[in-house]
């Protein structure tokens, strides 16, 4: 039976897994962040200290899995649950860089078009809708301004310990955008048949309903 599969890309802190999270719920659909994939990936560099001229013959052994635990997505390297510990500033920027890399692509490559092939998706990342599912059902590329990203990102750490200023996550999301979109190997981009959703002046339950409304709009 053919799955139906829904691609959100967009850049970093646009809101795409928790407004993802949410049309997921409300269609019943799995809910796949990718960027945990690329982050898993990141965290094994980084742990076991692999240089970049070794990374390419190590990752047969980092066996990053997905499972889904009532729903929610938990990801999973070897045995271990690491799904808390890849949501660190370090590991964001780490797999900016990681995820650049051809290889590491490749081997992410299959994990995501099984999942896709076997459930019924809303799947977010980069380059779902122009790489890894490019006859996904929709395609919706979702961003917000640089500011309104740093400005949400910031507002959601101002509880943590060691919250970085508003000036700091501004420049890490410029540069994680730059190097997202100025890879070699798959780019952030706007696949061509992908519908624009800017949540800069939206809030999250209308950023949800506008992407609801394109789903229904293409598949009823
Ligand atoms: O969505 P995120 O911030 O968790 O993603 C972490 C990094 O992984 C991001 O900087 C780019 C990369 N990534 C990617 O290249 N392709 C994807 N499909 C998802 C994430």
């Amino acid at each position: 039976m053919k799955t139906i599969n829904i691609a959100i890309d967009g850049p970093a802190g646009a809101g795409k897994s928790t407004i993802a999270k949410m049309v997921s719920k409300e269609m019943g659909y799995i809910y796949v962040d990718t960027g945990a994939l690329y982050r898993t990936i990141a965290l094994f560099i980084t742990e076991n200290n692999i240089a970049d001229k070794d990374i390419e013959s190590s990752l047969e052994k980092a066996d990053v899995s997905l499972k889904f635990i009532d729903g929610a997505q938990r990801v999973f390297l070897g045995s271990r649950d690491v799904s808390d510990l890849i949501r660190t500033p370090e590991i964001s920027m780490a797999a900016s860089r990681t995820s650049a890399i051809p290889e590491v692509r490749a081997y992410l490559f299959e994990t995501q078009q099984k999942i896709a092939r076997e459930n019924n998706v809303i799947m977010d990342g980069r380059d779902i809708g122009t790489v890894v599912l490019p006859n996904a059902d929709v395609k919706i590329f979702l961003t917000a301004s640089a500011e309104e990203r740093a400005n949400r990102r910031y507002k959601e750490l101002l509880e943590k310990p060691d919250c970085p200023t508003y000036q700091e996550i501004l420049d890490d999301i410029i540069k994680r955008d730059y190097q997202d979109m100025h890879r070699k190997t798959a780019p952030l981009k706007q696949a061509e048949d992908a519908v624009l959703v800017d949540t800069t002046k939206l809030n999250l339950e209308e950023s949800a309903a506008a992407i609801v409304k394109v789903i229904k709009d293409k598949i009823g």
